[in-house]
């Protein structure tokens, strides 16, 4: 028995060389180490053994189990190899890929903040920057906005278990701005997002992006005011860009205005759009900042300023021509791959 166990390995083994594939490998592993395989009928043989040879044939039949089984998956890994090379060498791995690594863009967004930024630190701006959740005062009550503006309901603001919120608007970076400053001129403005507790809809989001300047000195007037955002305006949507500065309210500002742009869209007649609110800095504010920094130097009698905000996500709107701000937000790469 030990002999034909010695036979038995040495032929397994020479026939393992001679096989080139994986269907003859598993003919082979059935062939001897199946259930009716060569080396299983030799140690079915194992009862006939007398017994003080029964140890050392017992080793034996072990030791050419392990001997063919280690053989069979060596030559199995061989073959795995040679196809691997084979496959390897039709491949010229310096040939660039056919579908491209895309190199994607900034975001619609990104981009139009960026712009509005770089053009308006060109004209003397400084970034500011302040908290999302705001305490009231630096919301509502310091930019001269009382208890019973429709603006603190409950039903339009996000309010905190603690009584701060989440800022209905970027303004309120004017107050953290100028309460901190230790010098004139403020030149600021501050992007960043904004919270209302508006429906959602094709034009609201009750998160936003909101872009705030200000800018106070002893001597800023309302020409100031012109002049600085129908530059901006028009290195934004053109040098022939047509501005106007509608009357309007805001608790903030007096006097205050809207801003409309004439814009032509394609084919169509040209549309005054409202792009964003501005005016002087109500005097009331400078009192209020007064107070808390405790001293005189942005007394209401000495300074006077100008402030303005504006929606990015709006302006990025208008000039795109993108029909539904959830757009701006819903991440889909068909629409973000146009930008
Ligand atoms: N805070 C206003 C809003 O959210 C926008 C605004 C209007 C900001 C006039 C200003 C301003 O600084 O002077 O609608």
């Amino acid at each position: 028995m030990l002999t034909q166990l010695d036979q038995l390995r040495t032929q397994a083994l020479a026939e393992l060389e001679t096989l080139t594939d994986e269907t003859a490998l598993e003919t082979f592993r059935v062939a001897y180490l199946g259930k009716k395989g060569s080396l299983t009928a030799l140690s079915s043989g194992m009862k006939d053994v007398p017994g003080d040879q029964r140890k050392e044939v017992g080793a034996k039949l072990n030791e050419v189990r392990d001997a063919i089984t280690s053989g069979l998956t060596s030559r199995q890994e061989a073959l795995q190899q040679a196809a691997d090379a084979k496959v390897a060498d039709g491949i010229d791995i310096t040939l660039p890929g056919r579908l491209g690594v895309g190199t994607g863009s900034l975001h619609p967004l990104t981009q139009i903040r960026d712009l509005a930024v770089r053009t308006l630190r060109r004209m003397g701006f400084a970034l500011a920057d302040g908290p999302e959740v705001e305490t009231e005062w630096h919301c509502f009550d310091a930019l001269n906005t009382p208890a019973d503006h429709p603006a603190r309901n409950e039903s339009d603001t996000f309010y905190l278990a603690d009584g701060r919120l989440l800022r209905t608007h970027t303004s309120s970076v004017q107050i953290r701005t100028m309460e901190s400053i230790k010098a004139l001129p403020v030149r600021i403005i501050a992007p960043g997002a904004a919270y209302r507790r508006d429906e959602i809809d094709a034009t609201h989001l009750s998160v936003f992006n909101q872009l705030e300047g200000l800018y106070v000195d002893t001597q800023v007037s309302l020409a100031d005011l012109k002049g600085t955002l129908e530059g901006f305006f028009r290195e934004i949507f053109g040098p022939k860009t047509v501005v106007r500065f509608r009357p309007h309210f805001f608790p903030f500002t007096e006097p205050s205005f809207e801003i409309d742009v004439k814009l032509e869209a394609k084919g169509k007649e040209a549309r005054w759009i409202e792009i964003a609110g501005c005016g002087m800095v109500d005097p009331a504010v400078f009192a209020a900042v007064s107070k808390t920094r405790g001293d005189d130097l942005l007394h209401p009698d000495q300074v006077t300023g100008f402030a303005f905000g504006m929606g990015l996500d709006r302006l990025a709107m208008i000039l795109h021509g993108i029909s539904d701000i959830r757009h701006l937000i819903e991440n889909d790469t068909r629409f973000l791959a146009q930008f």
